[in-house]
Parts: structure tokens; sequence; C-alpha cells
């Protein structure tokens, strides 16, 4: 019997095969061998009428096994076991539980018939790691979904529950919750007795008639989608290999050998090994190497937060979206309004979308408990500090708390740059205390930066880490430095933006040169939108930012900053703002360099960022190159197809980061020295 598979014949001649192949079943060389064994011997016994599929553990087949991605194919590879249960004489039922993802629901489209429990979802990810569904699945979805839907559902790479699969025709059938295996052996019997003919989903090429006459509507899908799909490679590959089926019907193998074909080009490319590198380091950031399983986590039913500021409203968010009660404080009741007022507008128009009922407005709402004081505080399992940015408020507001709070409460503060060290001993209790830097917004980020003090514990932090996760963040541990991760290495890029555009680079091009490498948007535009005056607040050393605000200057919200705005917004090179560069390079006397390529920026802003990356390695700050580049690409919106700053710095080559380096006047960290001369790299095995 093979490692990871189970077969049993049931009554009525279902045999049931059952894979079972830890934690998700991903279809890596076990898992297809135990499924290859089970249509082998249920195919040849004739007391085996219909054959059940089924996955035993959390999750039907979720994929692919990545982690064999570049590596040499191991027979039975995933077509040759796709081609045996779609050429079964005997019905397949594929029997769905967890997700179906990638070759995992590719896999069921060769089965005849899905059914799948309520809480299942399927899908077709692969463009997340920067690749087709290649198993068959731009063939085999726009002959059951239609093409559009299928572009939609295969470029946008989201799970889809099943009801709606159901709806779309992605399923067959619904389960009863729990009782898949029977369920699914009773769909099977009732499909034996109806005796209907066996139908192939490769053989239906109805859906795709209609697009047959409409050549232009994959162009024009890429037009109409080109933000979103701008810098990614897969989305193309995708749309063409959809268009080849649509193209090539009836003949299904030479739309699968273009399939083929798109898939090989996207599989070495750089994006995709970044983003497949980006799949795995998000997964890698909860681990620590001293910090077990056996660290108990500490529960955490009641939060408090203080300051309903920008940050605290949405911090408060993230709890009362998962049913936690969150008393938020104050110093005045106006501000408390003001702060609970975001919040419900927020809600209300997270409504207006349709993403939540009005209900689940109001017990959201309900779960807030608003406060003026910090007694308030007194009993909650959690308090988040998110007050103004001084070191003295933090310390009044920590050293009130030590005072106020039941014992065993952690302690926390969103500060983006002080010393938590600091913080924590202006209480009694500096192991309950930890930094938990949310990223704002911080009801939409998704970074969480937790700070472990030099005495923070080891179940503090291993609370901080589960929480982050059950709020639905990626939490990234970091020692505590100036601007911990995300913030240390980004003011690299600030620093030297603000550098360049007095060389003679306007701040068009600099932020051109970023929005192409793959940004959102330049530093300048980023500015304008927070507004100048903010930027700029609580530094004293004169600036351009600072000149501009001086000239009432404060950025979109009034009188343009960098750029002039029309009044819907739209930007264009100010001369005020100009001529406010050039003044303030002739005051620091720094000479006009003439023009620099696009190349040049980006490497004179990003390799310091590579560097700091480095520098945070080796001062103990990260635990790994990865975690940099989930906390770049998640705080940041650094490009993911990139792999971001390290797995960058790896691509560029770290010889050449430190050759722009030294040509910048910058001195390269010793471990990117090092690595240089080894000839090894930060994120490459
Ligand atoms: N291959 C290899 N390992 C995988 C994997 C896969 N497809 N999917 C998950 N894993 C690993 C994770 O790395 C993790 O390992 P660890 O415990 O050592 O860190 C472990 O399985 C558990 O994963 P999660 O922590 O993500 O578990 P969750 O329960 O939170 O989520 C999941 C489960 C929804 C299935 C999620 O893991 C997921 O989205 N997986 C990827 C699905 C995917 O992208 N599939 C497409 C693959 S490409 C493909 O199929 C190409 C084909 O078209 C030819
Ligand atoms: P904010 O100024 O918008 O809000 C601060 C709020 O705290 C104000 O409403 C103020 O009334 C209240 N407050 C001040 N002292 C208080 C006290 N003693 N007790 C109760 N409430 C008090 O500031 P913001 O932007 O929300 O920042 C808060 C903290 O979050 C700062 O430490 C900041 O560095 C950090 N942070 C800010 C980010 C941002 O983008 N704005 C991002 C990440 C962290």
């Amino acid at each position: 019997m093979s490692e990871a598979g189970s077969y049993v014949i049931e009554e009525g001649g279902i045999g049931v095969i059952t894979v079972d192949n830890p934690p998700v079943n991903a279809l890596g060389i076990k898992t297809r061998l135990a499924i290859a064994e089970g249509f082998e011997r249920f195919g040849g016994d004739d007391a085996v009428k219909a054959i059940v599929l089924i996955c035993g553990g959390r999750t039907f087949f979720a994929g692919a096994d990545i982690s064999e991605f570049g590596r040499p194919p191991q027979s039975p590879v995933l077509h040759e076991v796709m081609r045996i249960i779609e050429d079964s004489s005997k019905p397949v039922v594929a029997a769905i539980h967890g997700t179906a993802l990638g070759g995992g629901y590719e896999l069921s489209l060769v089965c005849h018939y899905r059914i799948a429990v309520p809480s299942a979802m399927v899908g077709l990810p692969e463009v997340n790691l920067g690749l087709l569904p290649g198993a068959g699945g731009t063939q085999r979805l726009p002959r059951i979904v239609g093409v559009e839907a299928a572009l939609d559902i295969i470029t946008g790479g989201k799970p889809i529950k099943a009801k709606q699969a159901l709806h779309l025709g992605m399923i067959d059938a619904l389960a009863e919750e729990g009782k898949l295996r029977e369920d699914a052996i009773a769909f099977a019997r009732r499909i034996l007795a109806e005796g209907k003919p066996l139908l192939r989903v490769r053989d239906r090429n109805e859906k795709l008639e209609g697009a047959k006459g409409n050549p232009g509507l994959f162009d024009d899908y890429l037009k109409k989608n080109a933000r979103a799909f701008r810098g990614f490679k897969a989305p193309t590959n995708i749309v063409r290999a959809i268009q080849a089926a649509v193209d090539t019907a009836p003949d299904f193998e030479a739309g699968s050998r273009r399939e083929t074909e798109l898939f090989r080009e996207l599989e070495p490319s750089t994006e995709s090994q970044a983003q497949r590198y980006y799949f795995f380091a998000e997964r890698e950031t909860a681990k620590i190497p001293d910090i077990g399983k056996d660290v108990p986590t500490l529960p955490i039913q009641t939060v408090g937060v203080i300051g309903a500021g920008t940050m605290g409203g949405g911090i408060a968010m993230n709890f009362l979206n998962i049913g936690v009660p969150v008393t938020l404080m104050e110093m005045s009741q106006e501000a408390l309004d003001r702060g609970i007022a975001v919040i419900r507008r927020n809600y209300e128009s997270a409504a207006k979308k349709g993403r939540l009922t009005q209900d689940q407005v109001e017990q959201r709402m309900a779960l807030i408990t608003p406060a003026i004081g910090l007694e308030a505080l007194s009993q909650v399992d959690l308090v988040i500090e998110a007050v103004f940015e001084e070191m003295g408020v933090k310390k009044d507001v920590f050293a009130k708390l030590d005072g106020i709070c039941k014992q065993g409460a952690i302690l926390a503060s969103n500060t983006s740059f002080l010393d938590v060290d600091e913080i924590a001993a202006a209480t009694s209790r500096p192991e309950w205390v930890v930094g938990l830097h949310f990223f704002s917004p911080a009801n939409v980020m998704r970074l969480l930066e937790v700070v472990r003090g030099d005495k923070t514990s080891k179940e503090v932090v291993a609370t901080a880490m589960a929480l982050g996760k059950k709020i639905g963040k990626v939490p990234v541990l970091s020692r505590v430095c100036f601007g911990f991760i995300a913030n240390r290495i980004m003011a690299k890029r600030s620093a030297e933006a603000s550098a360049i555009i007095l060389e003679g680079p306007s701040p068009q091009q600099v932020d051109k040169a970023l929005y192409d490498y793959g940004f959102a948007m330049g530093p300048f535009q980023m500015n304008d939108l927070v507004g100048l005056d903010v930027i700029g607040r609580g530094s004293t050393e004169r600036s351009v930012a600072g000149d501009l605000v001086k000239l009432d200057r404060l950025g979109q919200k009034k009188n343009g900053g960098y750029y002039d705005y029309d009044e819907n917004r739209k930007a264009t090179p100010s001369p005020v703002a100009a001529q406010v560069i050039a003044d303030f390079a002739q005051f620091k006397g720094v000479e006009n360099k003439g023009p620099q390529s696009d190349a040049d920026i980006v490497a004179r802003l990003l390799y310091p960022v590579v560097n700091e990356g480095a520098k945070l390695l080796e001062e103990g700050i990260a635990l790994r190159a990865s975690d940099i580049d989930v906390a770049a690409i998640l705080g940041y919106n650094w490009p993911v197809y990139t792999g971001g700053p390290m797995f960058w710095g790896d691509t560029i080559g770290l010889p050449k980061i430190v050759e722009g380096l030294k040509a910048l006047g910058i001195e390269p960290s010793n471990l990117l020295l090092e690595k240089a001369a080894a000839g090894t790299s930060f994120t490459r095995g």
C-alpha cells in the first residue's frame, strides 16, 4: 500500500481513494503515487463501478508542491496522473473539503464530477506565484464557467467559496458539512443509477463559442486591467492561454500545448521566482529560533487602545473585526467622539460596498467601550498605546499603566521609532512590554512589526506573533532600533530622494523612475499626498519640504507641494517647487550634475536600502533576510515581483551593489562586503 493512500470499496461498487499527505496534500511525488496506485487498483477491479477521490487531513489537494519547482520531474508527473483520471471509464467524483487550489482544483477538473462541503473553497491562485494554472486550468475552467468569468477568476487568483463555486459551475453539488464522504458516495451511486454517458470537461466547447466571434475581447481585457497587471508577467500569459483555449477549440490538445509553452515562459522568470520565494517568506516570519511551540501563548479576550487618532482607530478595528471587545481611551470627549466617528464611517463605507451587513456594522460598533482616563484599562488583557510620538508622553502613559493594569496584562506600544526598552523601563514589569508596530491605515495594511525588547518575555512575544496572525496580519519580529525594520530601511530611500533632487533630477523624474520600478507612487507624490506639514513635523533642520510649507504649500490638500494640482488633483510639474529646490541647493552648496538615467536614480535610491537591510542582519535586528523583504513588501508596497530589497539585491548581484554604493560614497556594511566577496547571497539557498 502507498504511504499516503488508502483504498476501500464501499457498497454499490464505489471505490474510495483517500489521500493523506500532511500538511496540505500538496501534489508532490508521494501524493501523486498514492493517486496513481488507487486508479491502478480500482481501474482493473470489476467490483468497482465508480470512484470517489477524497483527502484526509485539513484539506483537499492544495496544489502542486511548490518546493518541487525547478527540480527534475519525477514520474508520474501531474499531467500523467491527470490523464489516468480523465481517461477512466468509470465515473470519478472529486470530494472537496478545505481548499482545492491550483493543481488541486485542476485535478478535480479531470474528475467527472465535483462535490464540496459548504466551508470548502476552490480556486486557481497560481497568479500569486507568478505562474499560470499549467495543469489544464486555463483550458478547462473557461469550458465550464465561460471565458469572461475564467479571465477574472484566474487573473484574480482569489479562492471562491463553495456556494459561489456551485453558482458559477465550478462544482456540481454541495455536500452536508461533516458528511462529505457519505454524500460523495451517495452522489456516485446516483450517477451509476442514472447511467448517463460520461462527460469530460475537455469535451465541452459550447461556453467558448461566444468568445470565438469576439477576438478583441482579450486585448481589451488586458487594456482594461493594465494598472493592476503592471509589472507582473503572469496575467498576460494567463489571458493568452485562455485565448488559446478559444482559438484552438475543439482541439483540446493544441490549447494545452500553448498553455504549457506559456507556463514554461513563466516558471524560470525572475518575477515568478520572486513570488514563490515570497510565498514561503511570508510563512517563515512566524518561526523564531528560541521560541518553540512549547512556549505558551496567553489568552487575549479584551483589548484597550490608548489614543483614537490616525492609528488608534484603525488598530481598534482589527480586534472589533474578530469579535474582541475594545476599550478605546482618549484624553478628551471631543477626540474620543471624533475617533469613534471615523471607525463608524469606515464600517459604513464597507457596508455600502457590500462587504458588511448593517447588522455587522452595529455589532462591531457595540464592541467599543469609550473611555476617558486610563483607569478604564485596569482589567484588559492587552493594552496598545497609540499616543503622540514623544518619549516623555509615552513614558508617562506606561508608568501610569504599570500602576493601573492587572498583573499579566501585555503592555504594547505602537511607536514608529522610539526605544521600546526605554518605554519598558518606565514600568516595573518590562518583561510584559512589547512593541506592536502597525502601518497606516492600520485596519488595512497587513504588516505588523512585533518589537522584542531586551526584557520582553518569550510568552509575550509568542502571544503577540500569534495574535498578529489572528487579526489577519503578517507579524515580523524586530529587535529594538530607531525605526525597526521597514521604516529604518525605507528612510534611506527618502534621504537619497531628498538629496538627488538637489543635483539635477526633478521630483517627477525620481517619482517616475520608482513608479517604473514598480512602486505605486514615488516619494514626492507620496509626500504631497500625506502632507508636507506632517512629513516635516518635529524636524528643526531646514529642508525643501520645510521651505515649501513656509510658502503655505502643504501638498495635495493646500496649494500643491512638490507638484501643482488642478481641481481634479491631477499633478503637473511645479515651477515654484523647482525654484525652491534650486534655492535650497544653492544654500547647501550642492552642484547641479545635470540629468541622470532612471537606472542611476533607482540604484541611488535603492542600493542604500539593501545596505541598510544587511546592517539589520548584522546587528541582529531582523532574524532573516526574507523578513526584511516581507516588511518592505507589506509595509511599503515594495513590488512583490522583485521579491523585496534583499531578493532584488541578490538578483542584481551583491558585487555590483557594493560597487554602486562605493561610487555613491556610501560605506557598504560588513555583511554585504563578506557576501559579495564570498559569492554568496542573502536569499538564494
Ligand atoms: N506546496 C508546498 N508546500 C505548501 C503548499 C504547496 N502548494 N501549500 C502550502 N504549503 C506548506 C506551507 O509552506 C506550510 O509549510 P510550513 O508549515 O512548513 O510553514 C504548510 O504547507 C501549511 O501552509 P499554511 O501555513 O499556508 O496553511 P494554511 O492552513 O494557513 O493555508 C492553504 C493552507 C490555503 C492551502 C495555503 O497553504 C495555500 O494557499 N497554499 C498554496 C496554494 C497554491 O498556491 N496552490 C497552487 C500551487 S501552483 C500549482 O498548482 C501549479 C499548477 O497549476 C501546475
Ligand atoms: P495622532 O496624533 O493621529 O493620534 C494620537 C492620539 O493620541 C490623539 O488623538 C491624542 O488625543 C491622543 N493622545 C495623546 N496623548 C494621550 C494620552 N496621554 N492619553 C490618551 N490619548 C492621548 O497620531 P497617530 O498618527 O495615530 O500616531 C500615534 C502613534 O502611532 C505614534 O507613536 C506614531 O509614531 C505611531 N504610528 C503612526 C503611524 C502613522 O502613519 N500615522 C504609523 C505607525 C505608527
